[in-house]
């Protein structure tokens, strides 16, 4: 057992109403074995009271820092890290010019190992302890982002991406070295073989891939469902409604379908624990079907930015009342930094949200990097907080890290104020130390 005195911050469980953050100037920390020996929050609070129930408590002193449980990262491309800033007329030339090309050199297991090596150590820099990822369609790259995150006891969740056709054919699955068996087939028995090898292994999950819609035949996407009906606690991921020629292309390929949300669920993708990047140009049926279905929204607003695809819909996802939260999408993302992230969500909140004289607050901005982050994955109460029960992921985070969020920082007058300091003057050196939960 282990105890930290520091700023705290954290927040109140969620109740459908507004998001409460809860912060303590002097707070304490306490961590320890639970009964399956993983290392979790015992107690958070003010430091008198805490201390006085655990007397005998080592405490470690860091004045002038702030706790905050560690980021999550709800749409991350691993394969990608290369890709960062290039720069295209919108998605589809993107993935043909930079992003196939690149992710084509992952077949190679050392590249792949070395990748991940990068991207693992990129996440945790950056103050990212959780991690839902995209590999490439060969196996060797979800070997290779598994064992690193497992040898850095990270909770990280990837899969097989799932390619049949609509690509040049070194990114496509695999096929079969003897038999007649087809690429779809073949990938979902290495989807299954790899959901064996590492589903539920220490924090590691298994996240079937259908790339996009566009990428998969009706066979693979069918095989995609059949699987996740089999296994309903590993999670789903996807790409949906981020580009108009996209969804131009989607339409055509599925035209039985109502929409291109609605390919996914024809199939049986969608549920809780389906997660779907961008989200932005989905109408009022879409949205209602996202909340009946319990699937969720990994919104990517440096991605959306950068590429031009649009703005996700805030009011609209509220007033459906589907789950959502923050992600990357590095390489179409811009950066690994939550702060970089949560001051683009804003940008895209006061976008959609001026008509109606709103914008996003700092407290509901930084839930959607962490607790309801967790929420929307299925990870409620255990990480992206820090109540009693939680893996003790946090950071140690620096408001003095550079001489500007000193100096604002300093004239902070609310927590608001504090928060919002952070968010549009903050990236990785505002994180000074990260901690991850260990089993004992
Ligand atoms: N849609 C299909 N693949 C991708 C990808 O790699 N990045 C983004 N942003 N959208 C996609
Ligand atoms: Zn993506």
């Amino acid at each position: 057992m282990k105890a930290y005195r520091a700023a705290l911050l954290w927040f109140a469980p969620h109740d459908g109403g507004a998001v409460r953050a809860r912060f303590e100037q002097d707070g304490l920390l306490v961590v320890g074995p639970n009964a399956a020996g993983t290392q979790v929050v015992l107690a958070i609070g003010e430091f008198r009271t805490v201390h006085d129930a655990y007397p005998l408590v080592v405490v470690e002193h860091l004045p002038e820092r702030i706790i905050a449980p560690g980021f999550l990262d709800m749409h991350v491309h691993f394969p990608q890290v290369n890709v960062i800033g290039s720069p295209a007329a919108g998605l589809l030339p993107w993935l043909e010019n930079y992003t196939f090309p690149e992710e084509k050199r992952f077949e190679a297991p050392e590249y792949s190992a070395q990748a991940a090596h990068v991207f693992v150590a990129e996440l945790l820099r950056n103050g990212v302890t959780t991690a839902l990822a995209f590999a490439t369609s060969h196996p060797e790259s979800v070997n290779a982002l598994f064992s690193q995150a497992q040898a850095k006891h990270m909770r990280l969740m990837t899969g097989l991406c799932l390619m049949d056709r609509n690509a040049p054919d070194a990114v496509l699955n695999r096929c079969a070295d003897v038999g007649s068996t087809s690429r779809a087939e073949q990938s979902l028995i290495d989807s299954e073989e790899l959901i064996r090898r590492w589903h539920g292994t220490d924090r590691l999950g298994y996240a079937i891939t259908p790339r996009f819609a566009l990428s998969c035949t009706d066979a693979q996407l069918r095989g995609a469902g059949d699987l996740a009906a089999r296994y309903p606690d590993v999670w789903i991921q996807s790409h949906v409604a981020e580009n108009q020629d996209e969804i131009a292309w989607a339409r055509q390929l599925f035209p039985q379908s109502r929409s291109y949300l609605a390919t996914y669920d024809d199939f049986g993708l969608l549920r809780k624990r389906a997660i779907y990047a961008h989200c932005i140009h989905l109408d009022t049926a879409d949205r209602s079907l996202m909340h009946e279905t319990g699937a969720a929204a990994a919104v990517c607003p440096t991605s959306n930015l950068f590429l031009g695809s649009g703005f996700f819909d805030y009011l609209g996802a509220d007033s459906a009342g589907f789950a959502y939260g923050l992600a990357s999408d590095v390489g179409g993302g811009t950066s690994f930094s939550p702060f970089h992230t949560m001051l683009a969500a804003y940008y895209v909140g006061r976008e959609g949200q001026a008509k109606a004289g709103l914008s996003l607050s700092p407290q509901h901005l930084w839930w959607q990097h962490t607790a309801g982050a967790a929420r929307a994955l299925g990870l409620e109460g255990v990480v992206g907080n820090l109540l009693p029960g939680c893996e003790a992921d946090f950071l140690v985070l620096n408001p003095k890290a550079t001489p500007l969020l000193e100096r604002k920082t300093s004239l902070a007058a609310s927590l608001d104020e504090l928060l919002f300091s952070m968010i549009v003057l903050g990236d990785d050196r505002l994180v000074e130390r990260v901690v991850i939960s260990q089993a004992l």
